[in-house]
């Protein structure tokens, strides 16, 4: 069964494309906006099977058409392709918007007017909940407005998968709303490579400690949290990846599922400084930080209720915390050397 997998590149696809390659014909899609083509090379030589790759981007609809016409037996999509960076967003909303809308607007026109039978996987995000008052956070919890244009992106994304599912019975959708994926492949071939600074902890931890950065600013703290400092669910993206394989043999084995919702997270929450300690103690590097203003649009704690992709998907995260920040620091070492 051949699968496209969007953005399949980047930080998660990457390692989504790996897990998929046991058990399916994988087609990969990239505009390389975010991401290097030498990661193609490093996917094949741990992937389980060979991965075909096509350089297009998804906003030009001439491009995904001569994409499902050289590949008209696809059955499945994982959507992974967007803009992603939060701040980046709020400077230029406009890209944001263009970007994460039109790509998935292309490829859902396409397999309308082909007449598709697709079972469709969404990267979604935390980001939807915007600022929820419940911890911790389900898939019942009624969304807030959006705390940025991205995050903005994602919520209409859902919507708009929603709204064609209800006109499309050969259309079944799964959107995974990510919490918050660190770590890298056991390899230390792939992980994540942000462009330029890092937004996010870990990342910025790795590369401080590597001395690429210089100290890490912590964002606040004086939240209302035990040590003052924000809350999160920090997930290992290889657990994250199996969610995907999870929600396609899902979606190939419920046939009534039509647009469904999921968490993908651990359940659990770790501070900005538990993050920072658990990091010296498996790595034995010296994390040098200070501590900072707030950062504009942090909620003070998210973590995921899973129960649902427990139950439903048959999923549950294998790695610990301690797994998922040596496995970081492992990338961040291998990757500098090569
Ligand atoms: P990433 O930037 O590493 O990967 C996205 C990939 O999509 C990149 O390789 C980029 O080049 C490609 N891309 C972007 N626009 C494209 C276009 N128009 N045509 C073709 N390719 C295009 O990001 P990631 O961290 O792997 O995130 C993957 C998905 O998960 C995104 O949709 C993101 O919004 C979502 N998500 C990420 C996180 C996170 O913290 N990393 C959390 C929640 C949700
Ligand atoms: C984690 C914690 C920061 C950097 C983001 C997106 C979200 C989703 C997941 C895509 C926070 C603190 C960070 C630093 C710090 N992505 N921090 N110093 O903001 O929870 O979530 O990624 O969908 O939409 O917003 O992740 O890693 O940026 O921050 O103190 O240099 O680390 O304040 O408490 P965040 P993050």
């Amino acid at each position: 069964m051949k699968i496209l997998v969007t953005g399949g590149l980047g930080y998660i696809g990457s390692h989504t494309a790996i897990e998929l390659s046991k058990d399916y014909e994988t087609v990969i899609v990239d505009n390389l906006i975010n991401s290097n083509i030498s990661t193609l090379k490093r996917i094949n030589k741990i992937g389980f099977s060979k991965i075909i790759f096509e350089k297009l981007d998804l906003c030009n609809l001439n491009d995904v058409k001569s994409l499902f016409k050289k590949h008209p037996n696809i059955e499945g999509v994982i959507h992974f392709a967007a803009l992603k960076n939060v701040s980046e967003s709020v400077k230029d909303p406009l890209s944001y918007y263009q970007n994460n809308i039109i790509s998935l607007l292309n490829l859902l026109s396409e397999i309308n007017e082909r007449k598709m039978k697709i079972n469709f996987i969404f990267s979604s995000s935390c980001a939807v909940y915007g600022q929820s008052e419940n911890l911790p956070i389900s898939e019942n919890e009624i969304k807030k407005p959006a705390l940025s244009p991205y995050g903005n992106t994602k919520q209409i994304c859902e919507d708009i998968l929603t709204d064609f599912s209800k006109i499309n019975s050969k259309f079944n959708v799964v959107s995974l709303r990510y919490f918050n994926p660190i770590g890298a492949h056991e390899s230390g071939e792939i992980g994540e490579l942000p462009k330029g600074e890092p937004q996010n902890l870990v990342p910025y931890i790795t590369q401080s400690a590597a001395k690429i950065r210089g100290k890490l600013t912590i964002f606040g703290n004086n939240y209302n949290t035990p040590d003052g400092t924000c809350i999160r669910d920090y997930i290992h993206v290889v657990d994250l990846a199996k969610a995907h394989i999870c929600a396609l043999n899902y979606l190939l084995d419920n046939k009534g599922v039509n647009n469904e919702f999921f968490n993908i997270g651990t359940g659990k929450g770790n501070s900005v400084l538990e993050i920072i300690n658990s990091f010296e103690k498996v790595t034995g590097k010296k994390v040098v930080y200070k501590i900072g203003p707030r950062r504009p649009g942090d909620i003070t704690a998210a973590y995921a209720d899973n129960e649902k992709a427990l139950k439903y998907l048959h999923w549950k995260p294998n790695y610990s915390l301690e797994d998922a920040l040596l496995s970081a620091w492992n990338w961040e070492k291998n990757y500098r050397k090569t």
